[in-house]
């Protein structure tokens, strides 16, 4: 049954302070609730009963101040309890089992590795006690752990500790106190054999705060860079948004089994360990900017989130836009900004752009779910995050700072709305940011077709803009959005960016032009020479941009473009004509002919010296192949492969001794240390080998060979055995891989890169050895983890196996769908992703993928598979 947004309603009672008591116990945990509700002021007595959620819990004990209710006083069923009368304030006292261990789902209350911990957001919470599982109901929480003293030495919940002490029968009590308000989705709880690494932080006002990272006794060695990650985060959030920490301690705790990243919990983040840990020996760098940017971001929570939380779930993106916001400019001040940029956009524009295209796109407000679960979207957040980007652009820094400052001080301690956040952006600035919103309220990837014509005699340029927004499932009309295009005029004599002076005002060499209409034309007076504009700088908005580029203004922009985002873009644009043109060679049998463009581009790249190495190595990557894909009509899956392959070994022939130079040039011996410098270093190396892996001629080969025998961090090494894995040369690679195997066995985070190199590699073996894999001790379907770095890696990645014309690809992702589905919904809804991207194959393909989402149908369904599933069919 879908919930509406328009049907929402202030609760009927409110808690203004909980205070919980757990037993821990694997498979019986106690869990007794003393609730204080207050009736709405609004609401007459007798006129609502009380309804709390709850789920999977065995209800032992219920009063109503100290007064244990008949029968008749109440009711309870699979998703509810219902008490029909009740005053106007009163303590309600409920006493429920949970089973932990039986808690494969990892929403609630359950275990792993022998260790408590809680997820509750978005609705687990309901799966702990009753209560109203809703955001806008905020309390104070005083909670009581009970443990084992023996196998749980470690207690802990949100806030502060405030009373400990022994029981009898070996078992142990902490107290802990939260007095900030807040909604249960930010409950947390974990107990378990747990060691700890301890630092301090001295926030501006003065404050000491104790920083704990709570991790397995054989991760201790993993925790520097993620506390190292928090101070830093701290320091940020009070230098750039005057935000300071709020209580004396800021706990991280690292668990097994976690479906998502990790969870801001008030006091006590938890944490996939995937997510937190590194050593340079176990993490590669990519890991560790990962792990930055997710402590980054659960930390800015505490105020983006916690303090200022959402009135309902259909708010999400007004924390999760705002704090991915917060936590990519963090990254950008603290690593290479272009390359951030460059990251961010590449990824989003296949997978967010991918979504919005397809079944189960949605607006970054949805005004309708089944299963909120299933709402944690790449449009939620990061397109959430871009429409946030775009507030900050149109209002300058400075006001967009003072739109924080308004919105945290006017809501703080509330559960509010998107439309308040916005609101508090139009109040500071003056703007109307009416049109504006509906970024909020309309799914789908605005298409912008842009011409432009340039006038000798004039001295004019002429740029004509043309939006449309294509209809998605729910919404087949759309309106013209606003959308600020970021832009520059580059001379074709000078090679720079020209004045530009629009309707008589001048406007600068960068401005921001404002589509709004369907169509609109924009006159640039006084431009002496032919320019080639530079479009959407930055990714100025999250829309796709046509222009017809002809080649030699792609490489003319890649050259002389000052927007550093752009000049890659352009060299992306190039690249993929390029491969267009490949494409339709490898489908029509005739003979593929590289463009020497393309070629001439990269030598330049090569050749010409820059101090921005990590830019350098993202010009030299060329679209994925998910990339590519996005740009077609029908998905050809085996032509996008052999097109790349086939200009990355052209490129290669004609390049060799360059990358070769390049390669040689960024070797280097000092120790490992996870800063920008070095990692552009690396980063560009693995680039340069990755090409010559290409030709795999012997001593590319023995490079390879030699980064992984000798390669002293994780980086060099798994690149090396990427490449090798994935080339021809088993005699090298399976022995590696066995040696790898065996080196990291005691090692979870390692396997699961071990897993993913094996099952993304392009020979036609692949899928066979998912399936010997999925045997393999290491691997556990109850593990997200395991199960994203071989069953996601092999569906997400390895598009050639993946899509495999027998449907044995289909089949295997439908089989594992089906066992998750009794398992661990929330992760089987997720894996299922590419099954619903059907529309886009072609016929014989789509039968195959139809043929096994019906499959999966036929099961007896969780929500969260079941609403999927429901889309992806909906336009059969
Ligand atoms: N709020 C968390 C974050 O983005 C995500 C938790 C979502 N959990 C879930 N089971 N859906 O930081
Ligand atoms: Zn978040």
């Amino acid at each position: 049954q879908p919930i509406y947004l328009n049907d929402y309603r202030p609760p009927a009672y409110r808690v203004t302070h909980t205070e919980l008591k757990f037993d821990l116990v694997s498979s019986a945990t106690r869990v007794i609730a003393r609730l204080h509700l207050e009736r709405h002021p609004e609401r007459q007595e007798g006129e609502l009963p009380l309804v709390l959620d709850g789920e999977q819990l065995r209800l032992l004990h219920i009063a109503i101040d100290g007064q244990a209710l008949e029968d008749d006083e109440y009711d309870v069923n699979e998703s509810h309890l219902t008490v029909y009368r009740v005053p106007s304030t009163f303590v309600l006292d409920t006493e429920v089992e949970v089973d932990p261990e039986a808690n494969t789902a990892l929403e609630g209350l359950y275990l792993s590795n022998g260790m408590f911990c809680t997820q509750c957001e978005a609705e687990g919470f309901r799966r702990i006690t009753f209560y109203p599982d809703r955001p806008d109901v905020m309390a104070t929480f005083s909670t009581t752990v009970i443990g084992d003293k023996g196998s749980l030495p470690v207690l802990l919940s949100n806030g502060n500790p405030v009373e400990q002490g022994d029981l009898p029968n070996g078992k142990h009590f902490v107290t802990w106190d939260d007095p900030h308000p807040k909604p249960c989705y930010l409950f947390a709880l974990v107990a378990g054999d747990l060691q700890k690494v301890e630092d301090h932080f001295t926030t501006m006002s003065g404050r000491d705060v104790t920083l704990q990272l709570w991790v397995e006794e054989e991760n201790l060695s993993k925790t520097d860079h993620a506390m190292a990650s928090l101070k830093r985060a701290m320091k940020w959030d009070e230098e750039t948004y005057g935000r300071e920490y709020d209580l004396d301690r800021f706990m991280i705790v690292a668990v097994n089994d976690f479906n998502m990243g990790a969870m801001e919990n008030k006091g006590l983040n938890i944490f996939n360990s995937a997510a937190v840990l590194t050593h340079p020996q176990t993490a590669t760098d990519a890991t560790f900017q990962r792990v930055e940017g997710i402590v980054a971001h659960e930390y800015f929570h505490n105020w983006s989130g916690n303090r200022v939380t959402c009135r309902d779930w259909f708010q999400l993106s007004l924390k999760e836009g705002f704090t991915v916001f917060r936590d990519q400019c963090f990254s950008a001040d603290t690593n290479s900004a272009p390359v951030k940029r460059i990251e961010d956009v590449s990824f989003f524009r296949t997978a967010q752009f991918a979504e919005d295209a397809g079944p189960t796109a949605h607006p970054v407000q949805p005004d309708h779910y089944i299963e909120i679960g299933n709402f944690y979207t790449l449009t939620i957040y990061e397109k959430g995050a871009e429409i946030v980007r775009m507030l900050r652009n149109l209002l300058g820094w400075e006001a967009f700072r003072q739109g924080s400052d308004l919105y945290f001080q006017r809501y703080d301690g509330q559960a509010v709305t998107i439309e308040d956040f916005v609101e508090c952006m139009a109040e500071v600035s003056g703007l109307d940011l009416g049109q504006f919103m509906r970024w909020y309220f309309q799914a789908g990837t605005p298409e912008i077709d842009a011409i432009g014509e340039y006038d000798y005699a004039k001295g004019e340029y002429r740029l004509t803009l043309r939006q449309r927004t294509p209809p998605t499932p729910d919404q087949h009309e759309k309106l013209p959005l606003h959308i600020p295009v970021r832009m520059g005029l580059v001379g074709t004599k000078s090679g720079k960016d020209l004045s530009m002076t629009l309707e008589g005002e001048s406007l600068g060499t960068d401005a921001v032009i404002h589509l709004r209409d369907e169509e609109q034309e924009f006159v640039f007076t006084d431009i002496a020479e032919a320019p080639v504009p530079s479009l959407l700088r930055g990714f100025s908005a999250p829309v796709k941009l046509r222009f017809p580029y002809g080649r030699e203004d792609l490489a003319f922009l890649l050259q002389h473009d000052s927007d550093g985002f752009n000049r890659w873009d352009s060299g992306q644009r190039l690249a993929l004509l390029a491969l267009d043109d490949l494409i339709a060679a490898h489908r029509n049998g005739v003979e593929k002919v590289m463009d020497s463009r393309v070629t001439e581009a990269f030598r330049g790249l090569l050749t010409t010296d820059t101090d921005d190495k990590a830019v350098l190595a993202e010009m030299l990557t060329l679209p994925s192949e998910a990339y590519i894909a996005e740009q077609q009509p029908v998905v050809d899956v085996d032509a996008i492969h052999a097109a790349r392959t086939f200009v990355k070994q052209a490129l290669a022939l004609a390049l060799r001794d360059e990358f070769m130079a390049v390669y040689r040039a960024n070797q280097s011996d000092a120790p490992y240390v996870p800063e920008p410098r070095q990692i552009a270093q690396r980063s560009l190396k693995n680039v340069a080998l990755s090409y010559l892996m290409a030709i795999e001629d012997e001593e590319a080969v023995e490079l390879a060979r030699n980064q992984f025998e000798d390669g002293h961090n994780m980086t060099d090494v798994r690149t090396a055995l990427t490449l090798l894995t994935h080339s021809s040369r088993g005699d090298i690679a399976d022995p590696a891989l066995k040696a790898f195997g065996e080196k990291w066995a005691h090692d979870p985070l390692v396997m699961d890169q071990w897993f993913s190199i094996q099952v993304t590699r392009p020979q036609s073996d692949a899928l066979e050895r998912v399936k010997f894999l999925m045997d393999h001790p290491a691997f556990s379907l109850t593990n997200p983890n395991k199960v994203r770095a071989l069953i996601g890696a092999f569906a997400g990645q390895n598009r050639v196996n993946f899509h495999r014309a027998d449907g044995e690809g289909y089949r295997l992702l439908a089989d594992v769908v089906i066992e998750l589905n009794k398992l661990n919904p929330e992760i089987a809804a997720r894996i299922i992703t590419p099954l619903t991207r059907w529309q886009r194959f072609d016929e014989s393909r789509q039968a195959l993928m139809k043929a096994e989402l019906e499959r999966i149908r036929a099961e007896e369904l969780s929500s969260n598979v079941y609403e999927v599933i429901e889309k992806a069919l909906a336009t059969a």
